[in-house]
């Protein structure tokens, strides 16, 4: 029997030393100090030991036991570690002692502007939302008093999905979402990527960028709105701008107006930005009208807001001189890298 255990741990080391992951250790776990494992197959052989030797060789299987038990738990350690360290070496490397790298790059003209309008709106009292671009027929026509039929969705050539659905053709078609997710009264501006089935030239684009906004209250009125527009314009033009309001339709506003501005282009003077006219519509907006607020479910009787839906690709414009709406969406980066952040 004696011959028999040395000949096991022989064998138990040798293949401990193939035994190179976790799964190959277990194996040998099982090979051994399993339930037919062969430490334990010798631990079951003593009972046909005679008595005298009994002891002696008991000592000698436990010995082995215990030996193969720990030598198991050391490798499974071994391996483990290793594998930590390859997991280490194979990560990405950074040598954090490196210098910093100037970043490359430039914002685009419509997000310098889109995010200093929302600091001037957050700074009086708006919250700044977020809508999808994929919306339904109710989100974008019907609850802001289009129904299906109304001649007023001609004013907007619309992509529509096979699903039914439709890209967003103005930012009011977050008007009804936010008004039943805050309530009155509420102040919220809403920037948004729209979309329009337009023949491109110079200033108009299938794809371009508004900012829509909205205050409702008790005794909110045209004033209100003035004040707002003005203040905005002026902000971002850093200077006294010029506004008019002509009567504008839009079905969800009762009055609507089109707010101009004086052409920032010729100072006024008329040029081909402004077709000679010395303004350019830049913000319709307008009183909320009762349907739409009711729908939003606000009660009419009790509140009254205003809602513009500014046109931000074309205040880009305004703002730096560009001349043709074409070169903000063609990612040609010798228009785009011109703007910086100041
Ligand atoms: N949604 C209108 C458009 O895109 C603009 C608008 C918004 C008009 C809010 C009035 C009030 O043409």
């Amino acid at each position: 029997m004696k011959e028999k255990i040395e000949a096991l741990q022989k064998r138990f080391e040798a293949e401990l030393q193939e035994a190179k992951n976790s799964e190959m250790v277990e194996k040998l776990r099982v090979a051994y100090l399993g339930k037919k494992g062969s430490v334990t197959e010798l631990l079951k052989g003593l009972k046909d030991v005679s008595a005298e030797q009994k002891k002696e060789m008991g000592q000698h299987i436990n010995l082995l036991k215990k030996q193969v038990e720990d030598s198991i738990a050391h490798q499974v350690e071994k391996i483990k570690s290793a594998e930590q360290e390859l997991l280490i070496a194979s990560a990405e490397q950074y040598d954090v002692t490196l210098p910093v790298q100037e970043a490359e790059g430039s914002y685009h003209p419509i997000t310098i502007v889109q995010r200093q309008l929302e600091e001037v709106f957050a700074s009086m009292g708006f919250t700044i939302e977020d809508y999808r671009e994929i919306v339904t027929d109710y989100q974008c026509f019907e609850a802001v008093n289009i129904p299906k039929d109304h001649p007023a969705r001609d004013m907007q050539d619309t992509f529509w999905l096979d699903n039914g659905q439709l890209l967003k053709t103005h930012t009011s078609a977050a008007q009804n979402a936010i008004m039943k997710k805050y309530g009155a009264p509420l102040r919220a501006v809403f920037p948004g990527r729209c979309f329009r089935n337009e023949a491109t030239d110079a200033s108009h684009e299938n794809t371009f960028f508004q900012m829509e906004g909205m205050m409702i209250d008790k005794n909110i009125s045209i004033s209100n709105l003035i004040y707002f527009m003005k203040t905005m314009l002026s902000e971002v033009f850093e200077r006294e701008v010029d506004v008019r309001l002509r009567p504008g339709f839009f079905p969800f506003v009762e009055p609507g107006f089109e707010l101009d501005i004086s052409c920032l282009i010729c100072g006024g003077e008329g040029c081909p930005t402004c077709k000679h006219s010395g303004w350019v519509e830049l913000c319709p907006c307008g009183m909320i009208h009762p349907n739409v607020l009711r729908e939003g479910g606000i009660d009419p009787e009790e509140y009254t807001g205003f809602a513009f839906g500014l046109g931000l690709t074309r205040l880009v414009m305004m703002k730096y001189g560009v001349k043709d709406i074409r070169d903000l969406n063609s990612g040609n980066l010798k228009a785009l890298s011109q703007f910086k952040h100041e």
